[in-house]
This record gives C-alpha cells, sequence and structure tokens, in this order.
C-alpha cells in the first residue's frame, strides 16, 4: 500500500488555540482526521508526526524518504532556516509537497524565503487546513514513485 507521511514542525502542536485569525481553530487532531478520511477512501497509509525539535524532523524525512514515502511537510519557521531540512530531503531523496495553513507571502518579510520550496515538488500555502487536503490530493494525483 502506498505510504504517505505527514510532517508538522514547531508550534503545530498548538493549533487551535495559536492565533486563531492566522491559523484557523482546527487542532492538529482534526487535520488528521479529515486526512484519515480523504486517505481511508484512496487506499493510501498515512503516518502523522510532529515534532518541535529540528532534527528530530530530520529523521522523519530521512525515513520518509529512505522508505519511499512521499511527504506533506509543514517545517513551521523551520521553513524558513533549516538547511538540515534541505539537505535531508535531496539526502534521502524524498518527494515532498510543503505546505502552510497561511499565505506566508502575504505576511512579514522573513516568511518569505523556503529553504525547502526549491527541493520540494511545490508549495500549496494559505488554504488554512486545506492546504493539508489539497496537498494530500495532489499527491494522490501523482504516480506513485
Ligand atoms: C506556517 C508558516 C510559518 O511561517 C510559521 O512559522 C508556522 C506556520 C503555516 O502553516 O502557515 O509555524 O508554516
Amino acid at each position: 500500500m502506498r505510504q504517505i507521511h505527514v510532517l508538522n514542525g514547531p508550534n503545530l502542536n498548538l493549533l487551535g488555540r495559536r492565533e486563531p485569525g492566522i491559523y484557523g481553530a482546527k487542532t492538529l487532531a482534526d487535520i488528521e482526521a479529515d486526512l484519515r478520511e480523504i486517505a481511508a477512501k484512496s487506499g493510501v497509509s498515512l503516518t502523522f508526526r510532529q515534532s518541535n525539535i529540528e532534527g528530530e524532523l530530520v529523521s522523519f524525512v530521512q525515513e520518509a524518504g529512505l522508505s519511499g514515502a512521499d511527504v506533506i511537510l509543514n517545517a513551521g519557521a523551520y521553513t524558513h532556516t533549516s538547511i538540515a531540512l534541505r539537505d535531508a530531503i535531496k539526502g534521502a531523496g524524498a518527494r515532498v509537497i510543503e505546505v502552510h495553513l497561511s499565505n506566508v507571502h502575504a505576511r512579514e518579510e522573513f516568511r518569505h524565503h523556503s529553504m525547502i520550496a526549491a527541493v520540494s515538488i511545490g508549495v500549496i500555502a494559505g488554504f488554512g487546513a486545506n492546504s493539508y487536503s489539497l496537498a494530500l490530493r495532489a499527491l494522490l494525483d501523482l504516480s506513485a514513485a
């Protein structure tokens, strides 16, 4: 069965209570439930993970890439800073869709640059919790690796 890993970075464990005007009212568990509903209908297996620790995210990306799983990655603030995550995506050959709940390009300038966009298949940002389901649908439309 096709494997898709949904990896979430720092502070995304606070969704639902974190700046709801920007990130919405859904919790990460709500987002996971939405994705599991789509995955169940599509016959793919989801692994859903979150960490506040950069090195742990690097290991998650490596694990996904080396096992041939595709990745939906919201790296949170590490998106803008982490050369290590970029190297992990390249090094492990992971197929990644970068996602953001908010439209990072309409926000502070330091959120405009992504370290991982250039090594990702594409970027989906600005659709709230829907960014994740759009990414899952985009991956489902791509053939398995
Ligand atoms: C975010 C955008 C990032 O700039 C921010 O640091 C986050 C969340 C988003 O989903 O909109 O933590 O990745």
